[in-house]
């Protein structure tokens, strides 16, 4: 079954649709979706504060086939990635903790019982390949890896926790593969990357192919497992 078959008619939520990777899947979803969305700089939802997601939550009716968060950032406040342990930054780590991990752990605390209950009910969050341990042969780049690796066990452990609730829910980390956005137009180099649209086309036939036995998991746009 594709996405459009799976999900549509049903209603979806995009967190950070004012992004590269969120405005494209926002895009990609309109026709077939009832789309909703939320966004720091045009509804006040930031994610290092509870309080702003408690208060976009309030507006919000339950009910959602499809919840996906494309929030996050690998340059907070003019900090970029460190290259070296020499250069680790105890305020710039606990920033990206506090957007990548805390944030999307905060979404699914507040988001996850507006899911809709029966037939399919998505929780996707944004990671990113980097953040496999078991992938990391380059270095760098040290408290963003160690953000989406905390990332991934948050989304990992509440999956088994809203499986015991809703079998039928499926909660996801998901890598969209180098996709060409302000993340990350100063880190792209040499480097094969993809315009939004295509990322948003990906992610879309990699979320059909999830089915509950899948929940837990961290999965590429490929649909293919990344190693934790
Ligand atoms: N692009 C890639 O190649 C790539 C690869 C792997 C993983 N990812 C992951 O994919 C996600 C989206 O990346 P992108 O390329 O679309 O980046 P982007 O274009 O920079 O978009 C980032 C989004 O995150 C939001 N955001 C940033 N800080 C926030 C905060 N404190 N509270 C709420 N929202 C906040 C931004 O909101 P405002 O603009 O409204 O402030 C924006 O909507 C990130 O988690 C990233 O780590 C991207």
């Amino acid at each position: 079954m594709n996405f459009d078959e799976k999900y549509g008619g049903g209603r979806a939520l995009i967190l950070g649709a004012s992004g590269g990777i969120g405005a494209a899947l926002v895009r990609r979803l309109q026709p077939v979706m009832q789309v909703e969305t939320l966004s720091r700089s045009t509804g006040g939802l930031d994610l290092t504060d509870e309080a702003s997601i408690a208060a976009a939550v309030q507006s919000l009716t339950p009910g959602y086939r499809l919840i996906f968060d494309a929030t996050g950032a690998l340059e907070i406040d003019g900090r970029g990635p460190e290259k070296t342990i020499a250069a680790i930054d105890p305020a710039a780590m606990a920033a990206q903790f506090a957007l990548n991990a805390t944030g999307p752990a905060l979404l699914l605390k507040h988001l996850v019982p507006l899911l809709a209950d029966g037939g399919p009910a998505l929780f996707a969050t944004l990671s990113a390949r980097v953040g496999s341990i078991g992938d990391n042969r380059a270095g760098g780049w040290i408290a963003y890896r160690a953000a989406k690796a905390a990332l991934n066990q948050i989304v990992r452990t509440a999956a088994i926790e809203v499986s015991r609730k809703r079998p039928e829910a499926v909660v996801v980390a998901l890598h969209p593969g180098t996709v060409e956005s302000d993340l990350t137009r100063k880190y792209l180099g040499r480097h094969p990357s993809v315009p939004a649209a295509e990322a948003a086309e990906n992610l879309a036939n990699a979320m059909a192919r999830l089915t509950p036995a899948h929940t837990g998991g961290f999965f590429d746009w490929r649909g293919d497992v990344v190693p934790w």
